[in-house]
């Protein structure tokens, strides 16, 4: 049997559809090969000592895992050097990281949640790296790389995906030209294509939100899990199944395999007037790989990819996923 790795994908996107650059190539690969050393680490768990929190508070508020330093740490060292890169940002740090004076720079940002789910490390359920490329606009050359260089939006993307430490771990990638899933090959330490050109259902009967926030959502939210929650004989006339990981990266890799709709939406409570994910890190390179996938993806308002940042760190509602759902719950948006 014939087996595509990521390099070979890679080198056929660089020759055939001119889809990604020399440097985005190398970028991916590095990106793709720390994500085979956090899994690794994950995959230790108690017997790597890894497990557990540190004392330390994130930009976002957030005690620190020792998982997400870490994974933070092994991103940074192995895209520092290879000279494809302007600068980096990260969940996991206040502001950007600027490539050493003592290596060459690139033309490319990148984007990461090193580790999203953290509230799952400890039990042991799949997490995951989520992560994007943005191109350093040309102005920037010639000067170093300041935050307001990030501050693009989500369709200027050049490449986005997400590594998922589960029962299997996997590469789910885009560079504009579809989405590609990868097995790592534990033994040959390779990713090898076991799911080209993953597309998602239109029509869905399985909805993932955190049920608990139910009290704070806006109505159109309320009104479209209600609707779900009324099964066949309601408006929508089929029975609903929910799932909900609590890892923003499993429950996209559901949607991806087997359609569906994921909500995190903004809500009225004070600290969720603006969502709980990150725009940057999380919900653009999401909505990139849905909307390549066939899937749709807004805030509740317009478009995730269109969305202008104001800040790095920003927080946005997310509603993505299966394409009728989506258009649907957007219509109770407008509807209100
Ligand atoms: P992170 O672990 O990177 O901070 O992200 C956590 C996110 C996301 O993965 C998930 O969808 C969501 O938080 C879960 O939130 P709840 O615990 O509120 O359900
Ligand atoms: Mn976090
Ligand atoms: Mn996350
Ligand atoms: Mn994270």
């Amino acid at each position: 049997m014939k087996r595509t790795t990521l390099t070979q994908y890679l080198v056929e996107q660089q020759r055939k559809e001119q889809a990604v650059s020399a440097e985005v190539r190398l970028l991916i690969e590095t990106v793709s090969r720390a994500c085979k050393a956090i899994g690794h680490a994950v995959s230790k768990g108690a017997l790597g000592g890894v497990l557990g929190s540190l004392e330390s508070e994130n930009v976002q508020g957030e005690v620190q895992k020792k998982l997400d330093v870490l994974s933070n740490e092994i991103l940074l060292e192995a895209n520092e050097w290879g000279g494809h890169l302007a600068a980096m940002a990260s969940e996991e740090m206040e502001t950007i990281h600027r490539i050493p004076n003592r290596y060459p720079k690139g033309e490319y940002l990148l984007l990461f949640d090193p580790l999203d789910g953290s509230s799952n490390i400890d039990v042991n359920v799949s997490i995951g790296t989520i992560f994007s490329v943005l191109h350093a606009p040309h102005h920037a050359s010639g000067r170093d790389v300041d935050e307001d260089d990030f501050l693009q939006p989500g369709v200027r993307q050049v490449a986005a995906g997400y590594a998922v430490y589960g029962p299997q771990t996997m590469l789910v990638l885009t560079v504009g030209t579809g989405v590609m899933g990868f097995t790592l090959d534990r033994e040959m330490g390779s990713w090898v294509l076991t799911d080209p050109n993953i597309t998602i259902p239109e029509q869905t009967a399985e909805f993932a939100i955190n049920m608990s926030n139910m009290r704070h959502w806006e109505a159109p939210v309320k009104r479209y899990i209600d609707d779900c929650l009324a099964g066949a004989s309601g408006p929508l006339g089929k029975d609903y199944n929910m799932r909900w990981v609590a890892s923003m990266v499993a429950d996209v890799h559901r949607i991806l395999t087997r359609g569906g709709i994921f909500m995190y939406p903004r809500d009225q409570r004070p600290s969720g007037k603006k969502g709980k994910l990150r725009l940057m890190y999380e919900a653009n390179p999401m909505s990139f790989l849905i909307e390549q996938a066939g899937g749709a993806a807004h805030d509740g308002n317009q478009r995730i990819l269109d969305v202008q940042p104001t800040t790095l760190h920003q927080r946005i509602g997310v509603i993505l996923g299966s394409k009728e759902e989506v258009e649907r719950v957007k219509r109770y948006h407008n509807e209100a």
